[in-house]
């Protein structure tokens, strides 16, 4: 009989028999991840656990934070302040770096993450998520922690992740040797490897865009998806399908099912920030399971994963997914 391998085991397994990750690197996963089970819960409550709604404050981006933001955020923090593997962490929703307390051990890692994802979703009962990126604090910035020591290139994550809270709540995971998804049992109370070796087909018919964006898009960007609605008759020579789910993490989700490609690209509406989505904690994280599995991420100039943040909420221009198709784009901006 085969028996089901547990998030646990997997990661016991990661740690003592392919020695990739450290006891610390593993404690903090699991951590994240007990977390993500307890945000799935409060999710899945919805009105009766009143979650929904908004909780009548703004985020350090300007947006109207939701109910559940602010719950995601601090179930996060809660569950990790205590363990002794994390020097600090960094949200959406708070505006600087949240230092360990004196009262608990340091750790040498460092956390970001997108604490809900989709917010928009939430009251509508559409998909949402948790993401996550896992850093080391450079030693040479010596003692203590800073928001500089946040300011690292995606290629620098040590491990990346998130939960989808949708018909199941499955967990994706990278720590630098590919991808693996887990289902979330709720009767067992684990999160059970349902998926290794994630691949995303280099090729796709399908994309995922705002298009009530359209007119304010820059030329490659327009051209490219022109293309794709010109279907059969037009220079693809096929015909392309749409989806657009506005959580990041159900667009991505689909893309490392079945292929794909993810677009939120800079536009005229607000033309002095480089895109929406923020580079530390959604695109650098979703940039390396992307790659991880196969796909690619640009800003339609640079691979984003080389990118040197100048600060903690930067944002991004995102293009990612289906390797061929990211490249045509990224083909589009240099001519
Ligand atoms: P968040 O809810 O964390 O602010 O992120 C929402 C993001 C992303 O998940 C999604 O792809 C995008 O915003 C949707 O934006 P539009 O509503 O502009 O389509
Ligand atoms: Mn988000
Ligand atoms: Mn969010």
């Amino acid at each position: 009989m085969t028996s089901k391998i547990s998030l646990t085991r997997y990661l016991v397994e990661k740690q003592r028999i392919h020695d990739r990750i450290p006891s610390d690197l593993r404690l903090l996963l699991e951590v994240v991840a007990r977390a993500c089970k307890s945000i799935s819960h409060a999710v899945t409550k919805g009105a009766l656990g009143d979650v929904l709604g908004s909780a009548g404050t703004g985020n350090v981006q300007g947006e109207i934070q939701k109910k559940l933001d602010i719950i995601a955020n601090e179930v996060l923090i809660e569950a990790n302040e205590w363990g002794g593997h994390l020097a600090a962490m960094a949200s959406e929703e708070m505006e600087g770096i949240y230092v360990v307390p004196n009262r608990y051990p340091q750790g040498e890692y460092l956390l970001l993450f997108d604490p809900l994802d989709g917010s928009s979703n939430i009251d509508v009962n559409v998909s949402i998520g948790t993401i996550f990126s896992v850093l080391k604090k450079p030693e040479a910035n010596g003692a203590g922690v800073s928001e500089q020591d946040f300011l690292q290139a995606g290629n620098r994550q040590v491990a990346a992740g998130y939960c989808i809270y949708g018909p199941q709540t499955t967990l994706v995971l990278t720590v630098g040797d590919g991808v693996a998804m887990f289902t979330l049992d709720s009767e067992q109370g684990s999160f059970v490897l349902t998926q290794e070796d994630v691949r995303i087909p280099e090729d796709t018919r399908e994309f995922a865009i705002n298009m009530s964006n359209m007119r304010h898009w820059a030329a490659p960007v327009r051209r490219y998806i022109d293309e794709c609605l010109a279907g059969k008759e037009g220079p693809r020579g096929k015909d392309f399908n749409m989806r657009w789910v506005a959580s990041m993490v159900a667009d991505v989700h689909r893309i490392l099912t079945r292929g794909g490609i993810f677009l939120y690209p800079w536009d005229k509406r607000e033309p002095d920030k480089p895109g929406k989505l923020r580079l530390l904690y959604e695109a650098n994280p979703m940039g390396w399971l992307v790659e991880q599995a196969g796909g690619a991420i640009t800003n339609g100039k640079q691979r984003i994963l080389d990118i040197q943040p100048g600060t903690l909420h930067e944002r991004v221009s995102v293009i990612l997914g289906s390797r061929n198709e990211v490249e045509r784009v990224t083909g589009y901006h240099a001519g």
